[in-house]
């Protein structure tokens, strides 16, 4: 249990709860029963004092106190003359009298007369219980009776009282213990439903929802709660599912929308090609360029779309051994005549670094990366790619000397559409899906892409599993 739980806090206060109601029972119970002992007390008190007085009457005034008749043990007399003691002494049972020693006189002679009974302590005797009773010769005699035997019972009752309320505490925390522990077990089964659906990736693909609070007892108010989240769960459950469906419709609408766009983009750089075989015009031979150009990156266009589609919709990947370091040459081969005022360098290990996934997609991640390195670069930049083979897979690395790229498009490099200062990328025939398909192409094949970059140095990283994943 831990500290500050609801089960700690609930068997916590229920035991405060049952101390204070024990507490005020025993002190109430005490007090009643020291109040009834020491009423009882004062009528003996009273009792000794007629036997005294009757004792006294009719005999000659005398300075000696006498017992007779029947008296609880250890009563006290004492005969006050003219506000001093001139006899005071404790009548045991069966024993002598015992002198009241002379320190305490002064308390007895202090007992006002004639009213009720009062505790005093007389020191050596302990505490009292005294009455002082005018005489008809104008003597004043105190009597008493020991309060230590109200006091033993008392004392007896509250160590029964302590005794009795430790252990019911300590039967009262197991039990409490226990009941809280079973009436939060639905509980339990809330909270732990709840982490296994917080626990599911909902956030992509075809989710089923299947989590359920198992046996909600509708009655009770954590069974509510239970119910109430199967609601809930219910709901998310065909909201994802709806989701899901719409997503997959308008996935299939682009690849089918891209896909029929190829046929008819094919046909039209055709018929461009043709025409231009005829003998024209300048302009329309200029506009036939255009047509033709456009033409060709619409084709692009629509080929990265497609692919981004199919990647999305799971499609698999070609599954074969790839041999990276023949991928990195040929790229960079490419590369170079593609961009002659580049420097290309390469960095390959003499082993062939080979990965399990599809070549012609992991062409494409390298000639993308490669294209960027060379238009977003001036010439003259330096470019180098790396290839090293690790424990866990591959390690690609494609970086640049050139101006980097900007602070604020850095963290979206990777979506779609995204790229730098618009006007001038246009005009390049980019179109900022390049990195979306570098990115998505690893995340097929379980890799990783990541891009770190500053004036003067700009690192494109990609890792590939070794074996599949
Ligand atoms: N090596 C780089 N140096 C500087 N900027 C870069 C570099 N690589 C990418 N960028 C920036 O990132 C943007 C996005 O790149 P991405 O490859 O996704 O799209 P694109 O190259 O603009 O178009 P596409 O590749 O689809 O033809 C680019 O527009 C460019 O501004
Ligand atoms: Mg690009």
């Amino acid at each position: 249990m831990r500290a500050g739980s609801l089960r700690t806090r609930l068997v916590a206060s229920t035991l405060l709860l049952l101390a204070i109601a024990s507490t005020v029972i025993a002190v109430v119970t005490t007090v009643s029963l020291r109040e009834i002992l020491l009423r009882r007390l004062d009528g003996d008190v009273r009792a000794a004092d007629r036997v005294l007085i009757r004792a006294e009457r009719g005999s000659p005034p005398s300075l000696e106190v006498r017992d007779r008749g029947p008296r609880p043990p250890d009563t006290l007399t004492a005969v006050i003359r003219d506000g001093t003691v001139i006899a005071a002494a404790v009548f045991p049972i069966g024993e002598d009298p015992r002198p009241v020693p002379e320190p305490v006189h002064g308390v007895l002679a202090g007992v006002p007369v004639g009213e009720r009974p009062r505790s005093v302590d007389l020191g050596p005797l302990g505490d009292y219980r005294v009455v002082a009773t005018p005489m008809p010769m104008g003597d004043v005699i105190v009597s008493g009776l020991p309060e230590a035997p109200v006091q033993a019972t008392v004392t007896w009752l509250v160590l029964i009282e302590l005794v009795v309320t430790g252990i019911t505490l300590a039967g009262a925390g197991a039990a409490a213990a226990i009941v809280v522990r079973r009436e939060l077990r639905p509980l339990e089964r809330v909270a732990a439903t709840a982490a296994r659906v917080s626990a599911l990736p909902l956030d992509r693909g075809e989710v089923s929802l299947v989590e359920r609070v198992p046996d909600v007892d509708p009655g009770t108010e954590v069974g509510q709660v239970g119910s109430a989240l199967n609601r809930m769960l219910d709901n998310v459950g065909s909201a994802l599912e709806a989701r899901h469906e719409s997503e997959v419709r308008l996935r299939r609408f682009i690849a089918d929308a891209s896909h029929e766009l190829r046929t008819p983009l094919a046909a039209i750089s055709g018929y461009a090609e043709l025409t231009r075989r005829e003998e024209l015009s300048p302009d329309v031979e200029y506009s036939l360029v255009r047509i033709a150009s456009q033409t060709e990156r619409m084709t692009a266009l629509v080929e990265d779309l497609l692919l981004l589609a199919r990647l999305d919709a799971g499609r698999p990947l070609e599954r074969g051994e790839v041999d990276l370091t023949a991928l990195v040459v040929d790229a960079v081969a490419d590369a170079h005549a593609a961009g002659p005022d580049h420097r290309w360098q390469l960095d390959v290990p003499e082993q062939p670094v080979t990965v399990p996934g599809d070549g012609s997609r992991l062409a494409q991640v390298l000639a993308n990366l490669l294209a960027n390195a060379r238009t977003h670069t001036p010439p003259g930049t330096t470019v180098t790619v790396a290839l090293t083979a690790g424990p866990s897979g591959a390690r690609l690395s494609v970086t640049d000397d050139g101006p980097g790229i900007a602070p604020d498009l850095l963290p979206h490099i990777f979506e779609r559409f995204a790229r730098g200062s618009a006007g001038r990328s246009r005009d390049n025939g980019s179109t900022g899906l390049g990195l979306a398909i570098v990115r998505a192409v690893v995340g097929a094949h379980g890799g990783r892409v990541e891009v770190s970059s500053e004036p003067g140095r700009t690192e494109f990283v990609v890792r590939l599993p070794g074996s599949a994943p």
